[in-house]
């Protein structure tokens, strides 16, 4: 993985006792609490319904076991003893003290870590796929590519103050485990008569206006992909809306003046720069690249599984995947225990997938879109130890992509702008369907306790949206989202419902699945063959 230089360290180091001294001066009264705003903003500091929240990145979803063991001790000391995982592989903490706020900050800089960027209408944490450098199916490891944007983006002035906020997936497989679709900027990795380069999609986001990116650059090298993302990037800041700020994304830009005229700017944009000299040289890519070259597989690890303890062999099916390297395997660790919230992990918890990583799995942890965690380098041969020790610690569930994986967004819990908890359904929609689970097979459900979003409920099979009925909790059903490589924006199914009644419509929408389905087919294929009108009826009558 990327390790800081000392040009990095000092940077971090040098912002932390910046923002030391803004705390200070807030907590004496010498900046009110406008004034402390946009400061503390721009170190992942929010303000939620009754605490403040820290944002902390986790670059494209990568940790090492003492990166990791600093989170358990973070939620420890100054939490209530748990982190939540975010949907963009970061983590937050929901009941942070202002005046700690420093202190931890300090701490994780000790580990290479920060929470710069992570707010702000700036360019945040770069995302990528949990399975870089692992899955079989990439064409290269995009974290590179993403640390170089990284670099690219952080404190880059002309872009800190764009429109709005705004976020940048890169991946390098045709599967999209990142929802690349549904970002800002959305960059596949692809390789054309060997050369390796990108395939930039632009506009894609959730919302109360959601955008499926559009593809605008068909391939671009890596020698160009800077001056070309400063390009995208200028012409949003030159032309999108300042005066709306629903209307502020860069999606909205690309509606109103068309992909084309958008394309055309961007284009003229990139020739007057490209050879300005703003890329850095290849030299650097290489160097980063260097970083990232992976661990050092024992190539003799026996290819053959044990199976004969059915529970093991239920997990081994649901959460484990196949790694490029003979004798290897991934392991998604869900976060989704039924009954549980959704993508939070106690302090304990946190350690033990340390202690694996450390153990099993060459000191790698990733944290993935769907708020899960993976070990991305593991040998087969261990994986009966893994699963005995994450059982123990109530993480085994095995469950990914299914009902009760569920992505939800803080909600009412925690959330000043919420119009419904989010939270409690989750837990409602695991318990009900735990023992179904299985045979319902791959349905990604999705939750938002209002319109901004942050649950995806756009792109699930089922996505639910809390909204506000005359002052009480009211929930619409959402069918036939994907945030994945067959993207699409779910529709809205008819009137909505509260909370035991949402939960009895999604039962009524998959006894109709399995009534229709056809041999193989997930959810979203049947929804897709046969349109929303049969499950209307099994819903409303
Ligand atoms: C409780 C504190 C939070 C607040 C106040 C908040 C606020 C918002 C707002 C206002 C938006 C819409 C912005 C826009 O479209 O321009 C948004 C979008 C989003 N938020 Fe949050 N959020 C919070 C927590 C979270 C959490 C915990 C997650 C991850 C689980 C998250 C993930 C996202 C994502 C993925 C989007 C969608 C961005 C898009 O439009 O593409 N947020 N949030
Ligand atoms: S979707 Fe709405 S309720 Fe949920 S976290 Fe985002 S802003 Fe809050």
């Amino acid at each position: 993985m990327y390790v800081y230089d000392e040009y990095d360290q000092s940077i971090v180091d040098a912002r932390v006792e910046e923002f030391r001294d803004q705390v200070e001066r807030r907590l004496s009264g010498a900046l009110t609490e406008d004034q402390f705003k946009p400061l503390r903003l721009m170190n992942g500091l929010y303000l939620q319904l009754h605490a403040y929240m820290l944002r902390i990145a986790v670059p494209y979803g990568t940790l090492d076991g003492r990166q990791m063991r600093m989170l358990g001790h973070i939620a420890r000391k100054y939490d209530r003893g748990y982190g939540h995982f975010t949907t963009r592989q970061n983590i937050q903490y929901n009941w942070i003290k202002l005046a700690d706020a420093p202190d931890i900050l300090a701490e994780l800089a000790t580990v290479q870590m920060h929470a710069i960027q992570t707010s702000g209408n700036c360019i945040r944490n770069i995302s990528s796929d949990q399975f870089a450098g692992a899955a079989a199916d990439e064409v290269a490891d995009p974290r590179p590519w993403a640390e170089l944007i990284r670099q690219w983006s952080t404190f880059h002035p002309e872009f800190t103050y764009l429109p709005r906020k705004f976020k940048i997936a890169v991946i390098a497989a045709d599967e999209d485990r990142a929802a690349m679709r549904l970002h800002d900027i959305g960059i596949q990795l692809l390789e054309r008569d060997g050369v390796l380069g990108a395939k930039i999609f632009v506009g894609g986001g959730m919302g109360r206006t959601p955008m499926i990116a559009h593809e605008v650059k068909d391939f671009i090298t890596a020698d160009h992909l800077m001056s070309y993302l400063e390009a995208c990037l200028r012409v949003y800041n030159r032309y999108g809306r300042r005066d709306n700020i629903y209307k502020a994304r860069i999606k909205i830009l690309l509606h109103e003046i068309g992909v084309e005229a958008y394309r055309e700017q961007v284009e003229a944009e990139f020739a007057a720069i490209r050879d300005l000299g703003l890329d850095p040289p290849l030299a650097e890519l290489a160097r980063i690249t260097a970083m990232f070259k992976g661990p050092d597989f024992d190539a003799d690890a026996p290819d053959t599984v044990d199976r004969s303890d059915p529970d093991f062999a239920v997990w081994l099916d649901q959460n484990v995947a196949a790694h490029k390297q003979r004798g290897h395997a991934i392991v998604t660790i869900s976060l989704k225990p039924i009954g549980g919230i959704p993508g939070d992990a106690s302090a304990d918890q946190i350690d033990l997938m340390a202690d694996l990583a450390e153990r099993y799995g060459h000191d790698e942890l990733r944290v993935t879109h769907a708020q899960n965690i993976v070990l991305p380098h593991v040998r087969k041969a261990d994986l009966h130890a893994i699963w005995t020790a994450l059982r123990e610690a109530g993480l085994a569930e095995a469950n990914l992509d299914l009902i009760s994986d569920i992505i939800a967004c803080p909600g009412l819990d925690y959330c000043s702008l919420a119009n419904a908890r989010s939270i409690p359904l989750a837990q409602k929609i695991g318990e009900r369907f735990a023992g179904r689970q299985r045979e319902l097979g791959e349905l990604k459900l999705k939750i938002s306790g209002c319109i901004n979003a942050c649950g995806h409920h756009h792109a699930g099979h089922i996505g639910i949206l809390g909204v506000d009925k005359k002052g009480t909790e009211n929930y619409q059903l959402l069918l036939g989202g994907s945030g994945a490589e067959d993207v699409s924006l779910g529709k809205i199914t008819g009137p909505g419902f509260d909370e035991d009644g949402v939960v009895d419509a999604i039962e009524r929408v998959t006894d109709r699945y399995v009534a229709l389905r056809e041999r193989g087919e997930r959810f979203l294929d049947t929804y897709r063959r046969v349109g929303m009108q049969p499950f209307k009826e099994a819903i409303y009558g």
